[in-house]
Parts: structure tokens; C-alpha cells; sequence
């Protein structure tokens, strides 16, 4: 092999590696920083209006949705009550369909999309807070959602709150998929429910 073809060899292999490195450092991107607690399913819209409706949402309303997928929630109280709203995912790809889909319904001015893990969340901000996780998520939630401001709303699709009596619990039939869906309604201050070990004392 001659000295200028072992040159160009070394250069190839040198440009695959970068090549290798850049595919894995962009595939890495996309990744969530770890295990998100629930997996993505999205909210029938019917169900979402319904939520929404159910909260009493105005524009002077701030609406947060912890673990915002697809980013549908707060768009769509963002085109429909005029109020400001916050979406939160902890997966790279959702928050990116969730942006997109804030240009797309075209609330870039009232929504804003952010890649967190609700569990560190300040919520003081929210006024309406909406749910679909899992009920064991909803429970380790309880403390940061106590701190919301007196007189807010929190919706819950399909999942209550052990331990925390509901406003109201209805079940809606969604036209989109014809599957009945439950919504969980509390305002605060949650009302706790005593404890088996409290009520016995
Ligand atoms: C069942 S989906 C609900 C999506 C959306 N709220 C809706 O109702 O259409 C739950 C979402 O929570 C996100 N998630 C799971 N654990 C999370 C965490 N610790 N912090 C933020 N988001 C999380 C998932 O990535 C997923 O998009």
C-alpha cells in the first residue's frame, strides 16, 4: 500500500468514528434522562373538552398539565378559554410533538412546553392542574398540589387520589373511541380523608 493510500485510510476511519460518535450523541438526544413513571396515551380531544369544562377554565386561568404528551391539554385551553397554560414532560419527544403542536393550533403567545420532571415542579403558579398518570403518581403528587393557591381546580382523567375525597367523579363516554372515561374533579384545600389509624383513635 502506498504511503498516500494509507493516508486516505487513516482519514476515512477517522471521519467514520466522528460519524459514529455525532448518530449516537443525536439518537441520545431523544432519550428521556430516565424511565418516565407512566407510558404516553394520549387523551381522547372529547375527554380533554370535557376536563377542561369540568375545571371551569377562563382566560385569567393558568393550566398546567404534568406530563403533557402530545401537548393537546393545554393547547386546546389555550384556543378555546384565551388563558395561559403550561405543559410538562419528561421525554425529549413528546415535549418536541407538544411544540409542534402549539404552532399548529397557533397558542405560541399562551402555551409554553417544558422538558421536566413534574415531581420538581413549583406549581404556586397553576390555578388548574390536569392529570393522567397513574393513581399511585396522582398520591406522591398530593404535596405539591397542596401548595396550590386556595380556590384551584385539579382534573384527573381515569385516576383518583387515594385518600383525598373528589369534589365530583363523572363518567363520559368518549365519541372517539366509544370508551367510557372517568374525570376526577377536587378543588383546594384537598379535602384529606382520615386515615384508618386516625378515625380509630
Ligand atoms: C398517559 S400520558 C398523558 C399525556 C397527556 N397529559 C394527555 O392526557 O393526553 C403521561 C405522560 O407523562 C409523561 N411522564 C411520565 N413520567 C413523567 C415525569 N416524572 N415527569 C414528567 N412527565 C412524565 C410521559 O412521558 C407521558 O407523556
Amino acid at each position: 500500500m502506498t504511503r498516500l493510500a494509507r493516508v486516505v485510510l487513516l482519514f476515512a476511519g477517522i471521519c467514520l468514528v466522528f460519524a459514529i460518535c455525532a448518530a449516537v450523541a443525536v439518537a441520545g438526544e431523544d432519550k428521556p434522562k430516565r424511565t418516565p413513571d407512566v407510558v404516553y396515551v394520549p387523551t381522547p380531544h372529547d375527554v380533554v373538552e370535557r376536563m377542561l369544562e369540568i375545571a371551569k377554565v377562563t382566560k385569567d386561568d393558568v393550566v398546567y398539565d404534568l406530563g403533557c404528551g402530545d401537548g393537546r391539554i393545554v393547547c386546546i385551553a389555550a384556543k378555546k378559554y384565551g388563558c395561559k397554560a403550561k405543559g410538562f414532560d419528561i421525554d425529549p419527544r413528546r415535549v418536541a410533538e407538544a411544540r409542534e403542536n402549539v404552532k399548529k393550533y397557533g397558542v405560541e403567545d399562551l402555551v409554553t412546553i417544558e422538558e421536566k420532571d413534574i415531581f420538581t415542579l413549583d406549581l404556586s403558579e397553576a390555578t388548574v392542574v390536569t392529570l393522567y398518570l397513574l393513581p399511585s403518581l396522582n398520591v406522591k403528587l398530593i404535596p405539591q398540589l397542596e401548595k396550590l393557591k386556595p380556590g384551584s381546580r385539579i382534573v384527573s382523567h381515569d385516576f383518583d387520589m387515594r385518600g383525598v375525597t373528589p369534589d365530583k367523579v363523572e363518567k363520559y363516554t368518549s365519541k372517539e373511541d366509544n370508551i367510557s372515561h372517568y374525570i376526577y374533579f377536587w378543588t383546594t384545600p384537598l379535602k384529606k380523608e382520615k386515615s384508618e389509624k386516625n378515625s380509630e383513635q
